[in-house]
């Protein structure tokens, strides 16, 4: 029998195993009934080989238990070596990268980022920016007049006026927005992204600005040493006025930014007085950025949600 039991290979023989040794009609249970026949000695034994019987069971028991568990496991192996299901993680849009990347460069010299509403009065976005009514420059930009009156922001140039008006002088601010105008090719949307900066103080000159603009540049597009050229412009808020072209990949000069000194007009109709504080000013379109610093063909992609050209453009 002992050695029986040790042999049996399944949970279900044990069990019938059990039942006809231990259950009702069992051999033991039928021996032990009889056992107020047996001698001393005899007991002993008999009780004994139960006990022993009874511990070998459960010992083959819980081995072939454990059996089951292991082949079990054995089955739900992980198999590392199996190529992972594709994962469809979200990850930043590249017009959200580049917005960081510039924020936290301007932050880092110092500038304070600004926000502004994209419906503007006239007021803030061109009288106050020396553009007064009639003025030609507002042809400049083709505006979407709204039936009261206000605009779509055309110009982030609103929002420093905004906060020379709330904050004063000195100041030294960017501010970032969306802003629109009716325009639409591969490198104009109807809707783009700009940003502004703004320096007010005491003895800010012409050098300030371009040495910002030189060190942002560099920063952004992570390059040792880049070619600028300063090109003469007109902004009716700022006095000089130039436009930075960037020398790029072949030898291409591309146009990066417009800048200037603020119109001492400007300082004026923001409460400044021109004859103690000057400044500069600069403003570009952040997804016109992100297009070369990704080195994207179309800036309409950019806004057209498609997560299959986002993945292909390796976002
Ligand atoms: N606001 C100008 C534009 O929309 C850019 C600019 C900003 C130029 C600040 C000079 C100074 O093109």
């Amino acid at each position: 029998m002992q050695e029986q039991i040790k042999n049996i290979n399944t949970l279900e023989e044990l069990q019938a195993l059990y039942t006809s040794t231990f259950g009702k009609n069992g051999t033991m249970t039928a021996r032990l009934k009889e056992m107020k026949n047996l001698d001393n000695d005899a007991r002993a034994a008999l009780n004994l080989e139960n006990a022993t019987l009874r511990e070998l069971f459960k010992t083959r028991q819980s081995e072939l238990e454990q059996a089951v568990l292991m082949a079990g496991l054995q089955k739900q192996k992980l198999d590392v070596s199996l190529n992972p299901v594709p994962e469809n993680r979200g990850t930043l849009h590249p017009l959200t990268h580049s917005l960081t990347c510039i924020s936290k460069i301007l932050e880092s010299f110092g500038y304070t980022m600004y926000t502004g509403p994209s419906v503007e009065d006239d007021w803030h976005n061109f009288t106050a920016l020396n553009t007064p009514d009639h003025h030609p420059a507002r042809d400049m930009q083709d505006t979407f007049f709204l039936a009261n009156g206000n605009v779509l922001r055309t110009q982030t140039s609103a929002i420093q006026i905004r906060a020379m008006e709330t904050d004063g002088v000195p100041i030294k601010m960017f501010g970032v927005g969306c802003t629109y105008r009716k325009e639409w090719d591969a490198t104009h949307g109807p809707m783009f992204g700009q940003i502004e900066g703004l320096y007010i103080d005491k003895n800010i000159t012409m050098s300030d600005l371009i040495g910002d603009i030189r060190a942002f540049l560099t920063r952004f597009f992570e390059l040792d040493n880049i070619e600028l050229r300063i090109r003469p412009s007109y902004f009716p808020f700022t006095d000089p006025s130039i436009e930075v072209d960037m020398k790029w990949k072949n030898d291409r000069w591309l146009e990066i930014m417009g800048a200037g000194m603020v119109h001492p007009n400007v300082l004026r109709n923001c409460g400044i007085d021109p004859d103690v504080y000057q400044g500069f000013a600069f403003g570009f379109g952040w997804d016109r950025l992100a297009m070369l610093k990704y080195n994207l063909p179309d800036l309409r992609d950019l806004y057209n949600n498609d997560v299959r050209w986002l993945k292909s453009a390796g976002f």
